[in-house]
């Protein structure tokens, strides 16, 4: 018989080469082709990262200015996409919406789903990253019930997508400078994160020859889960549930319980076992736009601090090295700038496409990829003989 190693979770199982993204879980160290992500994060921008990531090195300025006019020019979605949004019931998830609408480009996009036409995927993966903003905001301004917003390409991306959420045809809305910036670094720090749950998802479905529009789709549903981009959301509820300081004791120790399911959300990681870079960047990004928008005695935001804290001083964190994830303030920017939490996701969806897409590219060109199919240790039963109803 054949002999399979047991690998549940894939700990210790590597999918494939990849020279994207580089993670020490020890160190607390991610970078991208090379470059650290602190760097990236203070004096890149999402734009340039996403050069870098789908072409492996930082562009010149000529190099640079010509993929942003390809990418803005991309920024519109097909009009009749419009209708397809209508479909939709107002109150179901942006996340329901951005899986059923993406996953619906390959029937409005025929032109860029031929996987073995290199100029097609370029097409393809810059309409991803040009049109994913476009789409988390429609289904953003769709579950309010305002009109949806085109984008407007002389603004920045992340100025764009702002706008595009929060601009009402109504009223003058100008974008905050310092607002778009901690956006901007948002989407950074989210780019790509090796072979986690959803890029994992996304390379799955695409080692079978799925059209890219397809397998975005696939990892923006992976990334849905609580444990994984639906954190974010997770996270910040939480805060709110929690409410005062006063009751964080009772969840950190429903979070020691190994019989309730309950964990604190916005805490550990499956490979950064000291800290996480991310979280440490968006710590810093926090305070800044808190500042900036004069928020100091929020209620959720004392909550997040203490509970930083205790679970930072308590030895079963310390013990089981969880520390707070990206997730934990990424929600606390968002929540401030005006986002609701069922947004969280899809922000984070959007700024993981880059990474998704170019994980897909690499893997496409890679001469050893075959078709990803696990194997498994068979523990139903052993063979028998089907019984007729009647006898059973
Ligand atoms: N609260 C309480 N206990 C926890 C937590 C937590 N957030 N995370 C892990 N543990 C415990 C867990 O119960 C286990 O205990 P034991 O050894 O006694 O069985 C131990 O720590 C190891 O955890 P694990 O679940 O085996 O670790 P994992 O690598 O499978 O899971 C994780 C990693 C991120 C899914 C998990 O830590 C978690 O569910 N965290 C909360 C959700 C979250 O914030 N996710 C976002 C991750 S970062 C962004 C992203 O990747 O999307």
């Amino acid at each position: 018989a054949d002999v399979f190693t047991f690998d549940p979770g894939f700990t210790s199982t590597a999918a494939c080469e990849s020279a994207i993204t580089f993670i020490d879980g020890d160190k607390g160290e991610l970078w991208y082709r090379g470059y650290p992500i602190e760097q990236l994060a203070d004096q890149s921008h999402f734009l340039e990262v996403c050069y870098l990531l789908l072409y492996g090195e930082l562009p010149d300025k000529a190099m640079l200015e010509d993929f942003e006019n390809r990418v803005t020019r991309h920024t519109m979605v097909h009009e009749q996409m419009h209708n397809f949004f209508r479909g939709f019931r107002r109150d179901a998830h942006p996340m329901a919406t951005m899986v059923g609408v993406v996953g619906a480009m390959s029937a409005f996009y025929h032109d860029s789903t031929d996987i073995n036409d290199e100029w097609q995927r370029e097409v393809a993966a810059i309409r991803l990253i040009a049109k994913l903003p476009t789409i988390a905001a429609m289904a953003y301004k769709y579950s309010i019930g305002q009109p949806f917003v085109y984008p407007q390409n002389d603004l920045d991306y992340a100025s764009n997508f702002l706008n595009m959420c929060f601009s009402v045809p109504a009223e003058k809305y100008k974008v905050d400078p310092a607002l778009s910036k901690a956006m901007d670094r948002i989407f950074t720090l989210h780019a790509d994160h090796e072979q986690n749950a959803s890029t994992s998802t996304v390379r799955l479905a695409g080692s079978s020859g799925a059209n890219p529009f397809a397998c975005i789709a696939a990892g923006i549903a992976c990334l849905w889960g609580p444990a994984h981009g639906g954190a974010n959301q997770a996270a910040l509820e939480m805060l709110k549930e929690i409410g005062t300081v006063d009751r964080i004791p009772e969840y950190i120790a429903r979070a020691k319980d190994k019989s309730d399911p309950f964990k604190l959300m916005g805490f550990g990681h499956r490979v950064y076992k000291n800290f996480d870079p991310r979280a440490k960047v968006m710590k810093e990004s926090a305070d800044e736009v808190l500042d900036l928008l004069g928020i100091h005695n929020n209620p959720t935001l004392q909550v997040a601090k203490e509970l930083e804290k205790i679970a930072l001083e308590d030895d079963y964190f310390i013990e089981k090295k969880l520390y707070p994830n990206v997730d934990f303030y990424s929600g606390i920017i968002l929540s401030a700038m005006g986002f609701p939490t069922s947004m969280f996701t899809p922000i984070f969806a959007l700024s993981r496409t880059v990474g998704w897409i170019a994980q897909w590219k690499e893997m496409i060109g890679d001469p050893q990829t075959k078709i990803g199919r696990p194997r498994q240790l068979y523990v139903g039963p052993k063979r028998r003989d089907y019984v007729p109803v009647k006898s059973r």
